[in-house]
């Protein structure tokens, strides 16, 4: 089946490069040049554990490739899909920009041949797949085409694995012959029982949302635990553990922690809340989840200012994790970088060590001092600070960071080590929630 995937971000080259994997010839197209050149030369534009190989392998067996022409890359596909950005719009009210995919709706539209099925895969508001049905449908009248919604469940740095081996598939379709093509792009994940919600276009747009703002919920309700655990002396990982342990809980999205980050959770919650307050309806618990989440980052500024005595002025902070969680390079909206400016601000001093957000973080934070590892990062330090759990400050060397240390303090923002072993190795510990 030939397969377009327009726009080359996190999704769309993800998308395409598993697609191609599931056998298809697809075409990943972006009107931006370098971008496209760069792809071409093996060059991946961002950090995806996997993707870089994933991305050779089907190159070299001639399943994916790169274009910036749209015309040559829509007119012989079956499936478009339209995978680029919609960022919060800059206005700052919530709302998803939607330029860029109308954009993509209208040149796509002149090119389409046979019957083609045009995929939303972009995280977009109710109502947008019918909005370009009726954008294409303006640009080419006579095109024969049905608009899917396909959100995309992928979470950064295990994108492919969950492409791979989804725990559902959601396609929001009008037509039977809408479905059956994506039946045909999805058919390896048939072949794996991979269970398909087939609905319609608003329920499908609606799922992405709902999903994304339950879990959102589930760590705003977790770190609102932690709170109460430190206030009465309660352990939190282990509250989590049996509270998860209820099935009709689960225990995935319990772990305490800075609030929660990223690409998709800020934006997407902001927008449902755009969506039900525009249909006069209230979701309350989705305004909290977003409430405590930013309260949530403000308690860490203070849980850190307080562990320094009162004052971070003339202080030395290591700070270990930039990203706003391990296996990305991506740092939109990390908890480490809202936290961490208003210390600077007030005269810390920041030592700051991220494997792969170092680069970018300088060009917004030009005044933090970038180092090689963890420990040069303790250099002289009055407090540690990890703010992101990759895998490389999970095992420490505890003596060794502590003998490059001013002083012992070490606040876990995202519980990795136990406060025993943290006590035993000398350190004056603070986790989230535990007592
Ligand atoms: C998320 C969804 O998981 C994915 O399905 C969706 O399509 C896109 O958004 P992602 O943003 O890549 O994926 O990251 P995720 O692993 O979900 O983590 C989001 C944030 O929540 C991170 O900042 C993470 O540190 C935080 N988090 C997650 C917690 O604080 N506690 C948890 O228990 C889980």
């Amino acid at each position: 089946m030939n397969i377009t995937m327009i726009g080359t971000g996190y999704v769309g080259l993800v998308t395409g490069a598993c697609l191609a994997e599931f056998g298809h010839s697809v075409i990943c197209m972006d009107k931006d040049e370098s971008k496209i050149e760069k792809l071409r030369q093996g060059e991946i534009p961002i950090y995806e554990p996997g993707l870089d190989a994933l991305v050779a392998k089907n190159v070299t067996d001639g399943r994916l490739s790169f274009s910036t022409d749209m015309g040559e890359s829509v007119r012989s596909a079956q499936a478009v899909f339209i995978a680029v950005g919609t960022p919060s719009s800059r206005r700052g009210d919530g709302y998803a920009d939607l330029t860029y995919i109308y954009a993509a709706a209208r040149d796509l539209a002149p090119y389409l041949r046979d019957y083609t099925v045009v995929v939303d895969k972009s995280t977009v508001p109710v109502g947008t797949a019918r909005q370009v049905e009726r954008v294409v449908r303006e640009a080419n009248p006579d095109a024969e085409f049905d608009v899917v919604s396909n959100p995309e469940f992928l979470r950064e740095g295990a994108a492919i694995n969950d492409f791979m081996r989804p725990d559902r598939v959601v396609l929001g379709v009008d037509s039977v012959r809408a479905a059956e093509v994506m039946k045909d792009v999805y058919n390896p994940l048939y072949l794996i029982s991979t269970p398909f919600v087939i609905t319609g276009l608003e329920t499908a747009e609606l799922i992405k949302y709902a999903s994304n703002a339950f879990l959102s919920l589930k760590i705003s309700f977790i770190n609102e635990m932690a709170n109460v655990c430190e206030a009465v002396g309660a352990d939190v990982i282990d509250l989590a553990k049996a509270v998860g342990l209820d099935g009709r809980i689960g225990g995935k999205f319990l772990h305490a922690g800075p609030g929660y980050g990223g690409s998709c959770f800020p934006k997407d919650t902001l927008a449902l809340l755009r969506i039900a307050q525009e249909n006069g309806v209230a979701v309350r618990s989705v305004e909290a989840a977003v409430e405590i989440n930013a309260a949530q980052k403000a308690r860490m500024v203070k849980k850190i200012r307080d562990a320094l005595g009162g004052s971070e002025a003339g202080k030395t902070i290591a700070a270990l994790g930039l990203t706003f969680k391990p296996e990305t390079d991506d740092l939109r909206d990390s908890p480490a970088l809202t936290i961490l400016p208003p210390l600077l601000e007030k005269g810390a001093r920041i030592q700051a060590h991220d494997p792969q957000g170092m680069k970018e973080t300088a060009k917004m934070f030009p005044d933090f001092i970038y180092v090689k590892n963890a420990y040069e990062a303790c250099e002289n330090a009055d407090a540690v600070v990890l703010f992101t759990e990759w895998n490389q400050y999970r095992a420490l060397d505890l003596q060794e960071l502590k003998s490059r240390m001013k002083s012992s303090i070490f606040i876990d923002l995202r519980n990795v080590y136990s406060p025993k072993q943290m006590k035993d190795a000398g350190f004056e510990y603070f986790g989230v929630g535990r007592g």
